[in-house]
C-alpha cells in the first residue's frame, strides 16, 4: 500500500489524516496516511527516513514549510512563487516540492463559494507566508485589481514588486490598512491577527453588500474579522474549505484524481 504522511511540530492536532482517509475511501485509492512528529532540528532526516521506508509523498505543516522548500530537488512554479512548500512528492528524480495552499484558497472561493475571481476587485490582507502563497493562484484568475494591505507596508510592497510583471499594468498595488480606498468584491484575511482575536484596522467601506469576506483561520465561532465583515454586509467564510481544498490539490498531485470535497466539508464543519 502506498504510504503518505504529514510532517509538523506539533502535529497531534492535524486533520490531514482524516481528510486523506476520506479522499482515499471516496476515490477507491489504496493508501495509508499518518502523522509524523519531526524534531525541530531534524526535519530533513525525518523526510529521508520516510522515503527509506517507502513513502511516496508527504504534506508539510508548521514550522517546516520553508525547510521543505530548501530541501526539494525541484519546485513547481507555484511553490517557487510561494517561497514555501506544503506538499512533497518522492519520485525517481528526487524530491519535488509543491504548494497547494493558494490553489486550495482559490478552489474554495470559485468552486465552493461559487464566486469567480476574474474581473473582480480583490483585497488581500497580510504579506506573510500565507498571503504570499495566495498571490500567484489569485492572479492566474485575472482579477481587475488586487490590493495587498499589511501592517508593515514595506512587506506588501515587496510582494507587489515580486508579482507586478505577472499581474499586468496597474492591477497590483500595496496599501496600509487605514489608507484603503473603495470597496472590494472579495476580501481575504491572510494575517495571523485572528489567532489573537485581533482585527486589522481596515475601514468598513472595503465591504459592500455581498462582498465575499474569507478568513484563512477557522474555528467553531466566526473570527472577529468575519463578524466585522458580516456587520457591514459581507458574506463570510472561514478557512475550513481552504484546508480541505489544499488537501484535495495535494491528493490530485499524488494520485492523479481529484476527490469531491463538499460532503467532507459539511461533515468536518459539524465536528468543529
Ligand atoms: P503566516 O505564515 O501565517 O502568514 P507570518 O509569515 O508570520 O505568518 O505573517 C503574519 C502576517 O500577519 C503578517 O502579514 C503580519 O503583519 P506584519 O508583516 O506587519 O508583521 C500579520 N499580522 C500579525 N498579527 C497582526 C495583527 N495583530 N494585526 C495585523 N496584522 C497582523
Amino acid at each position: 500500500m502506498d504510504r503518505y504522511c504529514v510532517f509538523g511540530n506539533p502535529i497531534a492536532h492535524s486533520k490531514s489524516p482524516e481528510i486523506h482517509a476520506a479522499f482515499a475511501a471516496q476515490t477507491g485509492q489504496q493508501l495509508s496516511y499518518e502523522k509524523r512528529l519531526a524534531p525541530l532540528d531534524g526535519f530533513a532526516q525525518a523526510v529521508q527516513d520516510f522515503i527509506a521506508e517507502g513513502g511516496k509523498g508527504a504534506n508539510v505543516t508548521l514550522p517546516f514549510k520553508l525547510e521543505a522548500h530548501a530541501l526539494a530537488d525541484a519546485l513547481t512554479v507555484r511553490a517557487q512563487a510561494a517561497g514555501a512548500v506544503n506538499t512533497l512528492l518522492f519520485g525517481a528524480d528526487g524530491i519535488v516540492g509543491d504548494n497547494t495552499d493558494g490553489a486550495g484558497l482559490v478552489a474554495d472561493i470559485t468552486r465552493n463559494a461559487g464566486v469567480p475571481l476574474a474581473g473582480k476587485r480583490v483585497l488581500l490582507l497580510g504579506a506573510g507566508g500565507a498571503a504570499r502563497g495566495a498571490v500567484l493562484p489569485i492572479l492566474e484568475h485575472r482579477p481587475s485589481a488586487m490590493v495587498i494591505a499589511n501592517r508593515t507596508v514595506a512587506n506588501a510592497e515587496a510582494l507587489v514588486q515580486q508579482f507586478s510583471a505577472l499581474a499586468g499594468t496597474g492591477v497590483l498595488s500595496a496599501s496600509a490598512f487605514e489608507a484603503l480606498q473603495g470597496s472590494f468584491d472579495i476580501v481575504i484575511n491572510a494575517t495571523s491577527a485572528s489567532l489573537n482575536a485581533a482585527l486589522p484596522p481596515i475601514p468598513a467601506t472595503v465591504f459592500h453588500q455581498g462582498t465575499l469576506a474569507l478568513d484563512m483561520m477557522y474555528g467553531k465561532e466566526p473570527t472577529v474579522f468575519m463578524q466585522f465583515a458580516a456587520e457591514h454586509g459581507a458574506t463570510v467564510r472561514d478557512g475550513l474549505g481552504m484546508l480541505v481544498e489544499q488537501a484535495a490539490e495535494a491528493f490530485q498531485g499524488w494520485r492523479g484524481v481529484r476527490p469531491e470535497t463538499s460532503a467532507l466539508l459539511v461533515q468536518m464543519r459539524s465536528k468543529l
